[in-house]
């Protein structure tokens, strides 16, 4: 099998790469750097099975030509920022959906029959059924999770049409090694920037559930592994969650540091937000799997990550 991953330079797709090295698969980076980094992907320049494709997923000409001779697509580019949608109407609907399509586009001029799609648990929005299982509806409240939505039916539509096998992943927020966006990034920048007060965009009590990445990335696998379904919608998620106050506290505790507090929100930190994240992850723990990190244990690791290197904050 020879696998392209759009967004193979980002935070989750270059740990899926590293996977895809380690069982010596004939891999495809396809990414145009925008938030990726040549740092995650560097360490296979030299390895025969890999190649670095430098473009835009909406460039679909460069895209049909690199999906020659593919046979699994891990569609993970995306705009991975929930909040701009409410100032940017525009920047979800071309980033999520727009190449998604061209992906689609690009796999059925090459005769792909294999995707896999990083889509997310704010395709439920403020759901109110917790944890919320896979066939709870879709009631997005940020344009990030109406094109995420949109986005799997396309999946779900051409896999009808062509007889192709999809996976489908709803993630939780990722944590751990190569964490360059989220609570915990704006949290310690924040602390960089004013050691002594320490604001929250909520009132602290919105409560998230995280997953580590190395139990993500296997869970990924485990689900390509064991799902047999033609198309396969899977929650990835943790059975525990924290509240951002929890979060801050572990944060402060890791840095041994003592600001005030100051709270700008009420129940959700921006417009979009929602105030409880906690997927059901039964049908992915039925295959075998369970983290094997605790939420406060990533957490951890996450901010010895971005501890190591400074210049991640610049
Ligand atoms: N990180 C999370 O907690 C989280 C949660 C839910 C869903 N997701 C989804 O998982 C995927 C990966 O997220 P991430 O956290 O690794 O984000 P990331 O920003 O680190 O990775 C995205 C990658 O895609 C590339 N990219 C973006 N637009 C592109 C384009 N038009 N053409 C080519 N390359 C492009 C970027 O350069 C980057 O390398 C995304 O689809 C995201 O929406 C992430």
């Amino acid at each position: 099998m020879k696998y392209l991953i759009t967004g193979g330079a980002g935070f989750i797709g270059s740990h899926i790469v590293d996977e895809l090295m380690k069982r010596g698969k004939q891999v495809v980076v396809y990414d145009n750097f925008s938030t990726g980094k040549k740092l995650f992907i560097q360490h296979h320049r030299d390895n025969p099975n890999f190649k670095l494709v430098k473009g835009d997923v909406l460039d679909q000409n460069l895209l049909n030509k690199s999906l020659a001779g593919i046979d699994f697509v891990f569609h993970f580019a995306a705009h991975a920022d929930v909040r701009s949608g409410f100032e940017n109407h525009e920047i979800d609907h071309i980033q999520n959906l727009e190449v998604t399509q061209n992906v689609l586009e690009a796999m059925l001029e090459n005769g792909v029959k294999n995707i896999a799609f990083s889509s997310t648990s704010s395709v439920y929005g403020d759901a109110t059924v917790h944890p919320t299982p896979e066939d709870y509806p879709f009631q997005p409240t940020s344009l990030y999770g109406a094109t995420k939505a949109a986005a799997e039916n396309y999946i779900y539509t051409y896999a009808s049409y062509y007889n192709w096998k999809a996976y489908i992943f709803r993630f939780v927020s990722w944590i751990g090694e190569r964490y360059t966006h989220g609570i915990i990034f704006d949290l310690m920048k924040k602390l960089k920037e004013n050691p002594k007060q320490l604001e929250l965009l909520s009132d602290g009590t919105p409560k998230k559930s995280s997953l580590y990445v190395k139990d993500g990335v296997e869970a990924i696998f485990t689900i390509i592994e064991k799902a047999e379904e033609q198309i396969n919608i899977y929650n990835l998620g943790h059975t525990e969650v924290l509240t951002v106050d929890q979060i801050a506290g572990i944060i402060l505790d890791e840095l041994e540091a003592h600001p005030t507090k100051k709270y700008l929100g009420g129940k959700v930190g921006w417009k979009g937000d929602n105030f409880f994240v906690h997927l059901d992850t039964r049908r992915l723990n039925k295959l075998g799997w369970k983290p094997k990190s605790t939420i406060e244990e990533g957490i951890k690791k996450t901010i010895d990550y971005l501890m190591e290197d400074p210049n991640l904050f610049k």
